[in-house]
């Protein structure tokens, strides 16, 4: 069993073979954490996902009885953190059900039964012995009825979603795990899930500086412990919140008989030899949630696509129906392709690029069939256009 402070136990499922997370894919698999509370009246902060169901309960029974459980706080409703409270309400019959007023009309719409519902709103607190939990609402981050609850006594936050990573590991904190890979994870994560909702996530920061905590205890992968660590978290979540870029560019293509792929060359050659960081990414072997953490950092995306149909390409359409979801803002665009003998498609491409939230650099640049050399020296012009942006 894993203690993170003195009756502070996580209890969680360790999902290793996780590589899809509804469309977003998870190399890493990842873990959902629930955190048990040992005080008078014992909680559980969060359950796992249905299939994590038995290694939770025999978490939890190493430690406890379930039946003295008293309280099991459902921070967010989705079913990774709450698919498995009806099965664990049937060992803890004296436990009540404590989430935010938006999270008991969710989970009375997935669960279709009456629990005993304890609703908290930001600043309630729940006595539970020694410990006085309080409740910080955080709607939209990612849902309307997310929450975090805090102990100030061990002064842990659980945020649940906010600052979690898909990473599935035997360790518990960040730091026993190569750093790296688990600010990549957080990256690809703020990216995927909590990117639209900047404006929600720059309020819970300024309501969570108030707090006083050493450790930030998500609901996926490794919990934050070093003082470090913790304000490196918070500070990237500011900066992706507030759209803030790095000057590299992100050139991102499909390609039918690689003339796109020629000028997405030619793209990243004229990027490299002028010094400015540039990643490239071909749709048919880039994951989409891959991609859009690059373009997270990125302030230039050049997109690519042939036309098929007198339409983008498939895959062209579902990165940008994805990225509109995701509300990017501050971030300049080029576009680019090859077509047959009708160019009607490009104009769909350019309108559903600004429609996600980019601004054109300039009017794109499409070749005819398989470009001659002096049409690819033609792209060097929006290269000097990048740099004049980066000044
Ligand atoms: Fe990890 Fe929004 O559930």
């Amino acid at each position: 069993m894993f203690q993170l402070k003195e009756g502070v136990y996580w209890a969680g499922y360790i999902d290793w073979n996780l590589r899809n997370f509804h469309g977003y894919s998870t190399p890493s698999g990842s873990t959902y954490n629930s955190y048990l509370i040992v005080d008078e009246k014992p909680t559980l902060i969060d359950a796992v996902k249905h299939y994590g169901f038995e290694e939770n309960l025999a978490r939890i029974k190493e430690i406890i009885d379930p039946a003295k459980i008293r309280y099991i706080i459902s921070n967010h409703t989705e079913m990774d953190h709450s698919g498995t409270i009806d099965k664990l309400l049937k060992y803890c019959p004296n436990a009540e059900v404590v989430c935010s007023p938006k999270g008991a009309e969710e989970l009375k719409k997935h669960f279709k039964s009456n629990w005993k519902f304890k609703v908290v709103n930001t600043g309630d607190v729940l006595d539970i012995g020694k410990r006085k939990l309080s409740f910080l609402l955080m709607p939209m981050v990612h849902w309307p009825d997310s929450m975090a609850t805090y102990s100030s006594e061990d002064k842990i936050l659980f945020p649940n979603d906010a600052f979690g990573q898909h990473y599935a590991s035997s360790e518990r904190y960040a730091d026993q795990v190569g750093l790296d890979t688990v600010w990549l994870e957080a990256a690809k994560y703020y990216a995927n899930i909590v990117l639209p909702y900047g404006s929600q996530v720059l309020k819970v920061l300024e309501a969570a500086a108030k707090l006083d905590f050493d450790c930030i205890a998500p609901s996926h992968g490794l919990i934050w412990r070093r003082k470090q660590d913790i304000e490196k978290i918070l500070s990237l979540y500011k900066r992706w919140a507030s759209h803030e870029t790095d000057n590299r560019v992100t050139i991102v293509y499909d390609t039918m008989w690689k003339s796109t792929e020629m000028m997405a060359n030619k793209l990243f050659q004229g990027l490299d030899m002028a010094n400015i960081p540039v990643k490239l990414m071909n749709l048919q072997v880039s994951q989409l949630a891959d991609i859009v953490t690059e373009i997270m950092y990125s302030k230039f995306v050049f997109f690519g696509t042939p036309i098929l149909n007198n339409r983008m390409l498939p895959t062209m359409a579902s990165l940008l129906m994805y990225i509109k979801g995701l509300k990017t803002k501050n971030r300049y665009a080029f576009t680019f392709g090859s077509y047959g003998w009708a160019t009607v498609g490009f104009k769909e491409f350019e309108e559903s690029i600004k429609e996600a939230g980019f601004e054109l650099l300039r009017e794109g640049c499409y070749l005819n069939f398989v470009p001659e050399e002096e049409e690819l020296n033609k792209l060097q012009d929006v290269i000097a256009l990048v740099k004049g942006k980066i000044g």
